[in-house]
């Protein structure tokens, strides 16, 4: 057959198979299905609670789409230490990708992830090797969620990598440099902001609070800052840096690059005692 008249049959199908669906015996659902355009959100998403959310996108990759977005919410569930199969534990704590990456990798103040996609593969600094994005995900998986690194050609591995495509199109946000403290970081400090900001969420001991009990598979309400269900020492959240910068524009959990609760100094003095707690060696300590 040309291709031409492959689709001419093609469309024949398809016209039959709406017909039969029209004229069907089910009754009328109450409630349409709810589906996104197939296309890639083309403005910047927003999967906040606030927002309209994520929506399953039609087309033959909205499945996997959405397995990818539920890794990036409900890591712990499906990839998790206390995953039901064993065999899917890749990640080493109970954190979600969005703990850090936050509103699903949408929040554009909260290490998003939208935009990311167009950014790989990229050449290492040395000019010697080329960073896809199945490299640097696993980075993640490596570091911030102590764990293995998913297989390349796995599920989940096409999940993750086909939801980042999807919110792949607006382009990345610029990232900016965090300005430095007016005087030199101190942990002691920190141990303050910290036992009078932070802890009635992460908890006095900076171990987090469950959403359930331990062993049931649900995460946290309050993840752990600290101990061993945390990010590693080799983890981007290690850098004080980077911690001052994601805690100044971020928490306590809903304020905004905008309206900061924290000043420059208090959040470069948290990140400091953030980085001086015990934490899981990264993999080249282990
Ligand atoms: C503990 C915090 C944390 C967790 C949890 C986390 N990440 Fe990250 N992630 C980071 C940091 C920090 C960076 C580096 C951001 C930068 O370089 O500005 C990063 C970078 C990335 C990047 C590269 C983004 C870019 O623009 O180049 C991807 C992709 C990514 N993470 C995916 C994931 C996925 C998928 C998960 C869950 C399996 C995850 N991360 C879990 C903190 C985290
Ligand atoms: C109102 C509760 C609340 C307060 C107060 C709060 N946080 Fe958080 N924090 C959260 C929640 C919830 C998350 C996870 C975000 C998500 O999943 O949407 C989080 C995530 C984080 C993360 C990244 C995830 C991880 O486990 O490492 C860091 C780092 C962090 N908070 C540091 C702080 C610091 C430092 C303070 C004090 C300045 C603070 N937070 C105050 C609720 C809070």
């Amino acid at each position: 057959m040309t291709p031409r008249s492959t689709a001419f049959v093609l469309f024949l199908v398809i016209g039959v198979a709406a017909g039969i669906a029209v004229l069907g015996t089910n009754p009328p659902r109450s409630k349409p299905i709810a589906l996104a355009p197939s296309t890639a959100p083309s403005a910047w998403p927003d999967y906040s609670v606030n927002g309209p959310g994520f929506v399953t996108p039609a087309g033959p990759q909205g499945e996997l789409i959405t397995l990818g977005y539920r890794l990036v919410t409900q890591t712990f569930a499906i990839i998790g230490p206390e995953a039901p199969d064993p065999a899917k534990r890749f990640a080493g704590n109970n954190l979600s990708c969005q703990n850090c990456h936050l509103d699903g990798g949408t929040k554009r103040s909260g290490l998003p992830l939208v935009g990311a996609f167009r950014k790989y593969p990229w050449i290492s600094s040395d000019g010697k090797h080329e960073v896809t994005l199945r490299d640097r995900l696993n980075e993640c998986m490596t570091h911030s969620m102590n764990g293995k690194p998913l297989p390349h050609e796995s599920r989940e591995m096409d999940a993750l990598v086909a939801f980042l495509k999807f919110i792949g199109d607006p382009a990345a946000e610029p990232s900016t440099a965090m300005p430095h403290p007016p005087v030199l970081a101190s942990a002691a400090r920190g141990a303050e902001v910290y036992a009078r900001v932070c802890a009635a969420c992460h908890q006095p001991d900076g171990l987090g609070r469950r959403l359930g009990s331990v062993n049931d598979g649900r995460g946290y309400r309050f993840p752990p800052l600290w101990g061993s269900d945390s990010f590693n020492a080799s983890a981007g959240m290690n850098y004080v840096s980077i911690a001052a910068r994601f805690v100044w524009r971020n928490m306590p959990r809903g304020v905004d690059p905008i309206h900061p609760q924290l000043d420059l100094q208090q959040a470069w003095d948290v990140a400091a005692f953030l980085h001086a707690q015990p934490r899981p060696p990264g993999p080249a300590a282990r």
